[in-house]
Protein backbone atom coordinates (compact mmCIF):
# COMPACT_ATOMS: atom_id res chain seq x y z
CA UNK A 1 0.00 0.00 0.00
CA UNK A 2 1.13 3.79 -0.57
CA UNK A 3 2.46 5.69 2.34
CA UNK A 4 -0.67 8.07 1.23
CA UNK A 5 -3.49 5.37 1.21
CA UNK A 6 -1.85 3.70 4.43
CA UNK A 7 -4.68 5.40 6.63
CA UNK A 8 -6.55 2.00 6.67
CA UNK A 9 -9.70 3.70 8.67
CA UNK A 10 -9.99 6.03 5.62
CA UNK A 11 -8.96 4.02 2.77
CA UNK A 12 -11.65 1.68 3.83
CA UNK A 13 -14.29 4.23 4.26
CA UNK A 14 -13.88 5.36 0.66
CA UNK A 15 -14.22 1.35 -0.25
CA UNK A 16 -16.97 0.68 1.76
CA UNK A 17 -18.69 4.13 0.47
CA UNK A 18 -18.19 3.23 -3.30
CA UNK A 19 -19.14 -0.21 -2.31
CA UNK A 20 -22.76 1.13 -0.24
CA UNK A 21 -23.59 3.69 -2.95
CA UNK A 22 -22.70 2.01 -6.57
CA UNK A 23 -22.53 -1.17 -5.65
CA UNK A 24 -19.90 -4.06 -6.27
CA UNK A 25 -17.31 -5.37 -8.15
CA UNK A 26 -16.01 -1.92 -8.20
CA UNK A 27 -13.04 -0.60 -9.45
CA UNK A 28 -12.53 2.67 -7.29
CA UNK A 29 -9.46 5.54 -8.63
CA UNK A 30 -8.22 7.89 -6.01
CA UNK A 31 -7.36 10.50 -7.96
CA UNK A 32 -5.72 12.95 -5.57
CA UNK A 33 -2.89 9.90 -5.35
CA UNK A 34 -2.45 9.38 -8.87
CA UNK A 35 -1.80 13.56 -8.54
CA UNK A 36 0.23 12.61 -5.88
CA UNK A 37 2.57 9.99 -7.72
CA UNK A 38 2.90 12.44 -10.42
CA UNK A 39 4.96 14.75 -8.59
CA UNK A 40 6.77 12.03 -7.46
CA UNK A 41 7.52 11.29 -10.75
CA UNK A 42 8.38 15.36 -11.79
CA UNK A 43 10.43 15.57 -8.30
CA UNK A 44 12.53 12.65 -9.39
CA UNK A 45 12.64 13.12 -13.33
CA UNK A 46 11.08 16.94 -14.06
CA UNK A 47 14.41 18.12 -14.94
CA UNK A 48 14.95 15.74 -17.60
CA UNK A 49 11.42 14.04 -19.03
CA UNK A 50 8.25 15.21 -19.59
CA UNK A 51 5.42 12.47 -18.56
CA UNK A 52 3.50 10.65 -21.35
CA UNK A 53 0.46 8.88 -19.91
CA UNK A 54 -0.48 5.25 -22.13
CA UNK A 55 -4.12 5.80 -22.59
CA UNK A 56 -4.13 1.64 -23.20
CA UNK A 57 -3.27 1.16 -18.73
CA UNK A 58 -6.60 2.74 -17.64
CA UNK A 59 -8.86 4.60 -20.85
CA UNK A 60 -11.18 5.98 -18.21
CA UNK A 61 -12.86 8.78 -20.20
CA UNK A 62 -13.10 10.18 -16.29
CA UNK A 63 -10.04 10.40 -16.22
CA UNK A 64 -8.66 10.96 -19.30
CA UNK A 65 -10.49 14.28 -18.69
CA UNK A 66 -9.08 14.74 -15.11
CA UNK A 67 -5.49 14.12 -16.68
CA UNK A 68 -5.99 16.95 -18.86
CA UNK A 69 -4.86 19.52 -16.29
CA UNK A 70 -2.02 17.20 -14.52
CA UNK A 71 -0.19 15.35 -17.56
CA UNK A 72 2.38 16.78 -20.56
CA UNK A 73 1.04 13.91 -23.21
CA UNK A 74 -0.82 11.02 -24.09
CA UNK A 75 0.19 7.86 -25.93
CA UNK A 76 -2.81 6.13 -27.54
CA UNK A 77 -2.05 2.79 -28.94
CA UNK A 78 -5.68 2.16 -30.96
CA UNK A 79 -8.28 4.72 -33.17
CA UNK A 80 -10.74 3.67 -30.53
CA UNK A 81 -7.97 4.96 -27.80
CA UNK A 82 -7.41 7.77 -29.67
CA UNK A 83 -11.26 9.13 -30.09
CA UNK A 84 -11.71 8.27 -25.92
CA UNK A 85 -9.16 10.95 -25.59
CA UNK A 86 -10.51 13.32 -27.54
CA UNK A 87 -13.76 12.93 -26.48
CA UNK A 88 -12.32 13.74 -22.97
CA UNK A 89 -11.36 16.89 -24.63
CA UNK A 90 -7.51 16.50 -25.22
CA UNK A 91 -5.78 18.22 -28.22
CA UNK A 92 -4.77 15.40 -30.50
CA UNK A 93 -1.33 18.17 -31.03
CA UNK A 94 -0.37 16.30 -27.76
CA UNK A 95 -1.55 12.97 -28.11
CA UNK A 96 0.70 10.63 -29.86
CA UNK A 97 -0.11 7.38 -31.76
CA UNK A 98 1.88 4.46 -31.28
CA UNK A 99 0.84 -0.03 -32.08
CA UNK A 100 1.92 -2.59 -34.19
CA UNK A 101 -1.11 -2.75 -36.25
CA UNK A 102 -2.48 0.71 -37.43
CA UNK A 103 -5.23 0.17 -39.88
CA UNK A 104 -5.71 2.76 -42.30
CA UNK A 105 -8.93 3.62 -41.26
CA UNK A 106 -6.94 4.71 -37.77
CA UNK A 107 -4.10 6.21 -39.55
CA UNK A 108 -6.36 8.44 -41.58
CA UNK A 109 -9.04 9.54 -38.58
CA UNK A 110 -5.70 10.84 -36.58
CA UNK A 111 -3.73 12.32 -39.63
CA UNK A 112 -6.71 14.29 -40.37
CA UNK A 113 -7.34 14.95 -36.86
CA UNK A 114 -3.51 16.54 -36.61
CA UNK A 115 -2.44 13.83 -34.33
CA UNK A 116 0.90 15.21 -32.66
CA UNK A 117 2.77 12.23 -33.66
CA UNK A 118 2.46 9.09 -35.54
CA UNK A 119 5.25 6.76 -33.97
CA UNK A 120 5.86 4.67 -36.85
CA UNK A 121 6.52 0.86 -36.26
CA UNK A 122 7.35 -0.58 -39.71
CA UNK A 123 8.14 0.56 -43.53
CA UNK A 124 4.54 -0.86 -44.45
CA UNK A 125 2.72 2.05 -41.84
CA UNK A 126 5.08 5.01 -42.79
CA UNK A 127 4.32 4.09 -46.37
CA UNK A 128 0.66 4.20 -45.54
CA UNK A 129 0.70 7.37 -43.82
CA UNK A 130 2.98 8.89 -46.07
CA UNK A 131 0.16 8.51 -49.08
CA UNK A 132 -2.54 9.55 -46.83
CA UNK A 133 -0.66 12.72 -45.26
CA UNK A 134 -0.35 13.13 -49.13
CA UNK A 135 -3.98 13.06 -50.20
CA UNK A 136 -4.63 15.42 -47.39
CA UNK A 137 -2.14 17.88 -48.47
CA UNK A 138 -0.52 17.59 -45.57
CA UNK A 139 3.55 16.47 -43.62
CA UNK A 140 3.04 14.23 -40.61
CA UNK A 141 5.68 14.76 -37.90
CA UNK A 142 6.47 10.87 -36.77
CA UNK A 143 8.86 9.22 -34.69
CA UNK A 144 10.09 5.86 -35.23
CA UNK A 145 9.46 3.49 -32.90
CA UNK A 146 13.21 1.26 -32.34
CA UNK A 147 13.40 -2.33 -31.09
CA UNK A 148 16.90 -2.31 -29.22
CA UNK A 149 18.82 -5.52 -29.68
CA UNK A 150 18.58 -6.01 -25.50
CA UNK A 151 16.83 -6.06 -22.64
CA UNK A 152 18.43 -6.33 -19.02
CA UNK A 153 17.06 -8.87 -16.91
CA UNK A 154 14.64 -7.63 -14.42
CA UNK A 155 11.06 -6.71 -16.58
CA UNK A 156 8.08 -8.75 -16.42
CA UNK A 157 7.17 -8.04 -20.03
CA UNK A 158 9.64 -7.71 -22.37
CA UNK A 159 8.97 -6.17 -25.98
CA UNK A 160 12.61 -6.24 -27.60
CA UNK A 161 16.00 -8.74 -27.56
CA UNK A 162 14.20 -11.29 -28.99
CA UNK A 163 11.92 -11.64 -32.37
CA UNK A 164 8.98 -9.28 -31.60
CA UNK A 165 6.11 -7.79 -33.32
CA UNK A 166 7.25 -3.97 -32.04
CA UNK A 167 9.16 -1.49 -33.63
CA UNK A 168 11.94 -1.37 -36.27
CA UNK A 169 14.57 -3.78 -35.04
CA UNK A 170 17.90 -1.61 -34.52
CA UNK A 171 19.93 -4.41 -36.62
CA UNK A 172 16.96 -3.05 -39.59
CA UNK A 173 17.64 0.81 -38.77
CA UNK A 174 20.03 1.27 -41.33
CA UNK A 175 17.79 0.00 -44.22
CA UNK A 176 14.56 1.07 -43.06
CA UNK A 177 14.96 4.64 -41.56
CA UNK A 178 16.54 5.80 -44.62
CA UNK A 179 13.30 4.90 -46.99
CA UNK A 180 11.31 6.14 -44.37
CA UNK A 181 13.73 9.66 -43.98
CA UNK A 182 12.82 9.83 -47.81
CA UNK A 183 9.16 9.83 -48.04
CA UNK A 184 8.26 13.11 -48.65
CA UNK A 185 4.95 13.76 -46.40
CA UNK A 186 6.72 12.37 -43.02
CA UNK A 187 8.92 14.49 -41.22
CA UNK A 188 10.58 12.55 -38.76
CA UNK A 189 11.12 14.24 -35.26
CA UNK A 190 12.32 11.86 -32.84
CA UNK A 191 12.66 8.35 -31.73
CA UNK A 192 10.65 6.14 -29.37
CA UNK A 193 11.80 2.76 -27.30
CA UNK A 194 9.35 1.22 -25.62
CA UNK A 195 10.98 -2.03 -24.62
CA UNK A 196 10.15 -3.59 -21.56
CA UNK A 197 8.07 -3.29 -18.44
CA UNK A 198 7.04 -3.60 -14.91
CA UNK A 199 10.66 -3.67 -13.71
CA UNK A 200 10.84 -3.23 -10.03
CA UNK A 201 15.04 -3.26 -10.45
CA UNK A 202 16.63 0.24 -10.58
CA UNK A 203 19.71 -0.93 -11.97
CA UNK A 204 17.95 -3.05 -14.74
CA UNK A 205 15.88 0.35 -15.39
CA UNK A 206 18.70 2.55 -15.39
CA UNK A 207 20.47 -0.42 -17.82
CA UNK A 208 17.94 -0.22 -20.16
CA UNK A 209 17.81 3.92 -20.77
CA UNK A 210 21.81 3.55 -21.42
CA UNK A 211 20.40 1.20 -24.21
CA UNK A 212 17.85 4.05 -25.24
CA UNK A 213 20.32 6.70 -24.87
CA UNK A 214 22.83 4.59 -26.97
CA UNK A 215 20.41 3.81 -29.23
CA UNK A 216 18.79 6.91 -29.77
CA UNK A 217 22.55 8.77 -30.27
CA UNK A 218 23.93 5.80 -32.67
CA UNK A 219 20.64 6.68 -34.59
CA UNK A 220 20.54 9.96 -34.68
CA UNK A 221 23.79 10.05 -35.73
CA UNK A 222 23.45 7.56 -38.57
CA UNK A 223 20.59 9.84 -39.81
CA UNK A 224 21.73 13.27 -39.19
CA UNK A 225 18.76 13.95 -37.13
CA UNK A 226 18.24 16.59 -35.19
CA UNK A 227 15.95 15.50 -33.07
CA UNK A 228 13.05 17.63 -31.35
CA UNK A 229 11.35 14.52 -29.61
CA UNK A 230 12.63 11.16 -27.28
CA UNK A 231 10.15 9.30 -26.18
CA UNK A 232 11.83 6.58 -23.12
CA UNK A 233 9.23 3.88 -22.69
CA UNK A 234 9.86 3.71 -19.10
CA UNK A 235 9.35 0.08 -17.38
CA UNK A 236 8.70 1.68 -13.59
CA UNK A 237 6.91 -1.38 -12.46
CA UNK A 238 4.31 -1.27 -9.04
CA UNK A 239 4.59 -4.08 -6.50
CA UNK A 240 1.91 -6.69 -7.32
CA UNK A 241 2.16 -8.91 -4.52
CA UNK A 242 2.87 -9.05 -1.10
CA UNK A 243 6.57 -8.30 0.06
CA UNK A 244 7.88 -6.55 -3.61
CA UNK A 245 9.11 -3.08 -3.00
CA UNK A 246 8.05 -0.28 -4.52
CA UNK A 247 10.80 1.30 -6.67
CA UNK A 248 12.95 3.99 -5.08
CA UNK A 249 12.60 6.97 -8.59
CA UNK A 250 15.24 9.22 -6.06
CA UNK A 251 17.54 6.19 -6.06
CA UNK A 252 17.34 6.01 -9.74
CA UNK A 253 17.53 9.76 -10.53
CA UNK A 254 20.63 9.54 -8.07
CA UNK A 255 22.27 6.89 -10.08
CA UNK A 256 22.01 7.44 -14.14
CA UNK A 257 21.38 11.93 -13.55
CA UNK A 258 24.77 12.53 -14.33
CA UNK A 259 24.40 10.32 -17.54
CA UNK A 260 20.62 12.18 -18.59
CA UNK A 261 22.57 15.23 -18.30
CA UNK A 262 24.95 14.66 -20.74
CA UNK A 263 22.43 13.16 -22.99
CA UNK A 264 20.45 16.34 -22.69
CA UNK A 265 23.49 18.45 -23.35
CA UNK A 266 23.88 16.53 -26.49
CA UNK A 267 20.64 17.13 -28.19
CA UNK A 268 19.49 20.67 -26.60
CA UNK A 269 16.62 20.84 -28.81
CA UNK A 270 15.08 17.82 -27.83
CA UNK A 271 12.09 17.15 -25.73
CA UNK A 272 12.87 13.90 -23.54
CA UNK A 273 9.52 12.10 -22.59
CA UNK A 274 9.09 9.58 -20.29
CA UNK A 275 5.99 7.28 -21.48
CA UNK A 276 4.42 4.90 -18.54
CA UNK A 277 0.85 3.62 -17.39
CA UNK A 278 1.17 1.41 -14.33
CA UNK A 279 3.32 3.30 -12.10
CA UNK A 280 0.78 6.28 -12.57
CA UNK A 281 -2.52 4.90 -12.11
CA UNK A 282 -1.96 1.07 -10.50
CA UNK A 283 -1.68 1.92 -7.35
CA UNK A 284 -4.02 4.28 -7.23
CA UNK A 285 -6.82 1.85 -7.77
CA UNK A 286 -8.76 -1.09 -5.96
CA UNK A 287 -10.79 -3.43 -6.58
CA UNK A 288 -13.87 -4.37 -4.32
CA UNK A 289 -15.45 -7.41 -4.78
CA UNK A 290 -18.14 -8.52 -2.08
CA UNK A 291 -18.51 -11.97 -0.45
CA UNK A 292 -21.73 -13.75 -2.34
CA UNK A 293 -20.85 -17.47 -0.51
CA UNK A 294 -18.65 -18.96 2.03
CA UNK A 295 -17.77 -22.60 1.59
CA UNK A 296 -15.49 -25.12 3.77
CA UNK A 297 -14.31 -27.30 1.89
CA UNK A 298 -11.68 -30.48 2.29
CA UNK A 299 -10.26 -28.11 5.13
CA UNK A 300 -9.84 -25.10 3.08
CA UNK A 301 -12.33 -21.78 3.45
CA UNK A 302 -12.92 -20.58 0.17
CA UNK A 303 -14.60 -17.30 -0.19
CA UNK A 304 -16.97 -17.10 -3.46
CA UNK A 305 -16.87 -13.27 -4.59
CA UNK A 306 -19.25 -11.75 -7.23
CA UNK A 307 -16.16 -10.77 -9.38
CA UNK A 308 -13.48 -12.51 -10.68
CA UNK A 309 -11.36 -12.83 -13.57
CA UNK A 310 -13.97 -12.19 -15.97
CA UNK A 311 -13.72 -7.88 -13.76
CA UNK A 312 -9.64 -8.54 -12.78
CA UNK A 313 -8.00 -10.94 -15.34
CA UNK A 314 -4.70 -9.77 -14.11
CA UNK A 315 -5.13 -10.88 -10.45
CA UNK A 316 -6.30 -13.84 -11.59
CA UNK A 317 -2.70 -14.42 -12.54
CA UNK A 318 -3.91 -14.85 -16.67
CA UNK A 319 -2.50 -11.69 -17.75
CA UNK A 320 0.82 -12.46 -18.77
CA UNK A 321 1.95 -13.93 -15.68
CA UNK A 322 4.21 -17.98 -15.92
CA UNK A 323 2.39 -18.55 -12.02
CA UNK A 324 -0.67 -17.03 -10.23
CA UNK A 325 0.41 -15.55 -6.98
CA UNK A 326 -1.48 -13.43 -4.82
CA UNK A 327 -2.06 -9.79 -5.24
CA UNK A 328 -2.14 -7.78 -1.76
CA UNK A 329 -5.73 -7.59 -0.47
CA UNK A 330 -7.26 -7.10 2.49
CA UNK A 331 -10.67 -7.30 4.00
CA UNK A 332 -12.52 -3.60 4.06
CA UNK A 333 -13.50 -3.11 7.40
CA UNK A 334 -15.15 0.20 8.44
CA UNK A 335 -14.34 0.68 12.15
CA UNK A 336 -11.49 -1.00 14.34
CA UNK A 337 -13.77 -3.51 16.14
CA UNK A 338 -14.27 -5.53 12.92
CA UNK A 339 -10.78 -6.75 13.87
CA UNK A 340 -11.16 -10.70 14.50
CA UNK A 341 -9.30 -13.70 13.94
CA UNK A 342 -6.98 -14.12 11.06
CA UNK A 343 -7.37 -17.39 8.85
CA UNK A 344 -6.45 -18.70 5.47
CA UNK A 345 -9.15 -17.90 2.43
CA UNK A 346 -8.78 -19.05 -0.93
CA UNK A 347 -10.82 -16.75 -2.81
CA UNK A 348 -12.54 -17.10 -6.09
CA UNK A 349 -14.84 -15.29 -8.31
CA UNK A 350 -18.40 -16.41 -9.77
CA UNK A 351 -17.20 -18.07 -12.85
CA UNK A 352 -18.10 -21.92 -13.61
CA UNK A 353 -14.06 -22.77 -13.99
CA UNK A 354 -10.99 -23.27 -11.66
CA UNK A 355 -9.14 -21.14 -13.31
CA UNK A 356 -11.07 -18.15 -11.48
CA UNK A 357 -9.64 -17.86 -8.72
CA UNK A 358 -8.48 -14.13 -7.06
CA UNK A 359 -6.31 -16.07 -4.55
CA UNK A 360 -5.01 -19.18 -2.38
CA UNK A 361 -4.57 -19.33 1.00
CA UNK A 362 -4.19 -15.37 1.94
CA UNK A 363 -4.39 -14.62 5.45
CA UNK A 364 -7.20 -12.12 6.14
CA UNK A 365 -9.37 -11.64 9.22
CA UNK A 366 -12.36 -14.02 8.75
CA UNK A 367 -14.79 -13.41 5.47
CA UNK A 368 -18.13 -14.16 5.71
CA UNK A 369 -21.14 -13.31 3.23
CA UNK A 370 -21.77 -9.73 3.00
CA UNK A 371 -17.91 -9.16 3.03
CA UNK A 372 -16.07 -7.01 1.05
CA UNK A 373 -12.85 -7.53 -0.18
CA UNK A 374 -10.14 -5.13 -1.63
CA UNK A 375 -7.44 -5.77 -4.59
CA UNK A 376 -4.55 -3.56 -4.34
CA UNK A 377 -2.70 -2.19 -7.84
CA UNK A 378 -5.73 -2.57 -9.55
CA UNK A 379 -5.51 0.87 -11.37
CA UNK A 380 -4.29 -0.45 -14.44
CA UNK A 381 -4.84 -2.94 -16.84
CA UNK A 382 -8.20 -3.53 -15.08
CA UNK A 383 -11.91 -3.49 -16.82
CA UNK A 384 -10.67 -3.27 -20.45
CA UNK A 385 -7.87 -6.18 -19.90
CA UNK A 386 -10.54 -8.12 -18.76
CA UNK A 387 -13.19 -11.01 -20.26
CA UNK A 388 -15.74 -8.83 -18.93
CA UNK A 389 -18.28 -10.31 -21.04
CA UNK A 390 -17.44 -14.00 -20.02
CA UNK A 391 -20.48 -16.06 -18.60
CA UNK A 392 -22.07 -12.60 -18.52
CA UNK A 393 -22.29 -11.39 -15.00
CA UNK A 394 -22.48 -7.68 -14.28
CA UNK A 395 -19.92 -5.19 -15.19
CA UNK A 396 -18.02 -3.57 -12.38
CA UNK A 397 -18.67 0.14 -11.83
CA UNK A 398 -16.15 2.55 -11.50
CA UNK A 399 -15.84 5.38 -8.96
CA UNK A 400 -13.39 8.20 -9.05
CA UNK A 401 -12.12 9.59 -5.00
CA UNK A 402 -11.22 13.31 -5.94
CA UNK A 403 -10.47 15.20 -2.97
CA UNK A 404 -12.70 13.10 -0.55
CA UNK A 405 -15.70 12.88 -2.91
CA UNK A 406 -17.03 9.85 -4.74
CA UNK A 407 -18.32 9.82 -8.61
CA UNK A 408 -19.58 7.06 -10.65
CA UNK A 409 -17.23 7.32 -13.47
CA UNK A 410 -18.47 3.54 -15.02
CA UNK A 411 -17.44 3.96 -18.73
CA UNK A 412 -18.51 0.14 -19.43
CA UNK A 413 -22.82 0.34 -19.27
CA UNK A 414 -23.49 -3.22 -19.07
CA UNK A 415 -26.97 -5.50 -18.70
CA UNK A 416 -27.12 -5.02 -14.47
CA UNK A 417 -28.93 -7.28 -12.24
C1 LIG B 1 4.23 1.38 -26.38
C2 LIG B 1 3.86 1.27 -24.96
N1 LIG B 1 3.77 2.37 -24.22
C3 LIG B 1 3.42 2.31 -22.92
C4 LIG B 1 3.15 1.12 -22.29
C5 LIG B 1 2.72 1.18 -20.87
O1 LIG B 1 3.36 0.33 -20.04
P1 LIG B 1 3.15 0.42 -18.46
O2 LIG B 1 1.68 0.56 -18.22
O3 LIG B 1 3.70 -0.83 -17.97
O4 LIG B 1 3.88 1.63 -17.99
C6 LIG B 1 3.25 -0.07 -23.02
C7 LIG B 1 2.97 -1.35 -22.36
O5 LIG B 1 2.89 -2.38 -22.92
C8 LIG B 1 3.60 0.00 -24.38
O6 LIG B 1 3.68 -1.09 -25.14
Amino acid sequence: MSPRLDNHLALDHHLAAAAQRFGTPAYVYFADEIAARLDGLRQAFGRWFAVSYAVKSNPNPALLGWMRAHLDYLDVSSGGEFALSQQAGWDPAWISFTGPAKREVELRRAITANVGELVLESLREARLADAIAAELGRVQPVLIRLAPDRVPKGFGDQMAGRPSAFGVDVEDAADILPQIAALPHLRIIGLHIYSGTQSLKADAICDNWRIFMQVFSDTCAALDLHPEKLIFGSGLGIPYHPGEQALDLAAIAQTIGAELDAFKARFPDARLVLELGRYLVGPAGYFVTQVVSVKQSRGSRIAICDGGLNNNLAASGNFGMVLRRNYVMHRVDRDPSDACETLPHDISGPLCTSIDKLGGAVALPRLDEGDLLAIHAAGAYGPTASPLHFISHPLPVEVMVLGGQLQDITRLLGETG
